[in-house]
């Protein structure tokens, strides 16, 4: 049996999945009336994220459940002890990928929150899974607190924060990604720029979309 599939973490991934549905971001008012074009502006922006997301603030904007067993396979499959997340909201993310941790012995999982108050929520949700000792949250803006004090060789990154930041944030940790190291980026199509370069062999990287939302890339050693 695993850490992911058993209690206390499977009741409490089911229970804040199903929050999660009835909580999506078209329950809001304002996001449900802004266009589509608004919103495809907003999430690629690189200036106007934290009124976005403080916007979204109560919102826990969870990777799908598929996503989410899929990070778990991941980082368990490539037997990952340090993982670093961007955008870490309400946990549900990080209890997937900590719970590898767990499985493959033990390591550091370091993600990066600017909302308060879904630091709060996290770092309950992370209790209650029994998973808080493998988690360090970095408080404010992960541009800033993703780059500095990076493990040296990282094994496993998802990118689930401001969008179109994702080529900025792979800038902080590219050079500490180990040969081999895989990047999930949940919902790239809106960082173009980020998907040409993880795309490119000559920039490193092997590079597939994968499922509906993600992409899945591999830093060539
Ligand atoms: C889509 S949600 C993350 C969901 C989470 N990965 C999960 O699956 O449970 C994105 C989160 O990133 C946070 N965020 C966005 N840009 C950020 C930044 N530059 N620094 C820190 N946090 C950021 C938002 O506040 C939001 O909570």
């Amino acid at each position: 049996m695993t850490t992911l599939t058993t209690a206390p973490l499977a009741p409490l991934l089911a229970r804040l999945f199903d929050e999660a549905d009835a909580a999506s971001p078209a329950s809001l008012p304002e996001v449900r009336e802004m266009s589509a074009d608004e919103r495809t502006r907003l999430m690629q922006s690189k200036t106007d994220y934290l009124d976005l997301y403080t916007r979204m603030k109560d919102l826990p904007l969870p990777v799908s459940r598929e996503t989410g067993a899929l990070l778990y396979m991941l980082a368990r499959s490539s037997g990952a002890r340090t993982i670093v997340e961007f955008g870490t909201s309400f946990g549900i993310s990080t209890l997937h990928l900590a719970a590898a941790l767990r499985d493959n012995g033990g390591g550091r999982l370091i993600t990066s929150e600017f909302e308060p108050s879904k630091i709060t929520r996290a770092r309950a949700n992370l209790a209650a899974g029994g998973l808080d000792d493998l988690v360090e949250i970095r408080e404010g803006d992960a541009l800033q607190t993703l780059g500095a004090d990076l493990p040296e060789a990282i094994d496993l990154v998802l990118l689930d924060g401001a969008k179109a930041l994702y080529p900025e944030i792979l800038d902080r940790l590219e050079t500490n990604l180990r040969p081999g190291a895989l990047i999930v980026a949940d919902n790239a199509d809106y960082s173009p720029d980020y998907l040409a370069r993880v795309r490119s062999v000559a920039a490193g990287y092997l590079s597939v979309p994968f499922a509906e939302d993600v992409e899945l890339s591999m830093r060539l050693g």
